[in-house]
């Protein structure tokens, strides 16, 4: 402690803006890219007016663009998967807005439900599927943006493995 310093914080120190860091307008770590996704789930007037559920196809939908990253939101109707792939050079955060959908990889399958999130690196494998009865709403953020999502043959779990 310098003891020429006569300086006091009177106060609520988080009231003193000056202080503190800004809060960054894009996110650039993991964290902060699940905290965006965890606030565009909270907010459900930016999402549920825009989904729109399709039988023939998946419906997808950019929401939303950043320096480097890009946020989609997907809808998926009873049966609807995704096949097995990755994301090639993309780092990404998957979240279920709403409903509930099955994540199959080689070490099994994970039942995600409202909230659930997932984080995944570039090279992750895996098969989203809604085997729910119910439609549901996911909101995945892809960085870089998504340029490359190869597709892969094999099934990689089996129907009775649980994670
Ligand atoms: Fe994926």
């Amino acid at each position: 402690m310098n003891s020429d310093s006569d300086l006091q914080i009177a106060g609520d120190l988080l009231e003193v803006q000056h202080l503190l860091r800004p809060a960054r307008e894009h996110p650039v770590t993991v964290a902060e890219f699940v905290g965006l996704a965890r606030a565009i789930s909270a907010d459900r007037s930016q999402w549920a007016p825009l989904v729109q559920y399709d039988a023939t196809t998946r419906w997808y939908h950019r929401l939303r663009t950043g320096p480097g990253y890009e946020v989609w939101l997907l809808s998926w109707v009873p049966g609807q998967g995704s096949g097995l792939h990755d994301h090639g050079p993309s780092s990404g955060a998957l979240t279920v807005l709403d409903g509930e959908l099955t994540e199959r990889t080689d070490r099994g399958k994970r039942t995600l439900g409202a909230g659930a999130q997932r984080v995944f690196a570039p090279g992750y494998l895996h098969e989203v599927v809604n085997a729910s009865l119910e439609p549901a709403v996911s909101l995945h953020v892809y960085y870089p943006g998504l340029t490359d999502m190869p597709m892969h043959a094999a099934q990689c779990a089996p129907a009775a493995a649980t994670v």
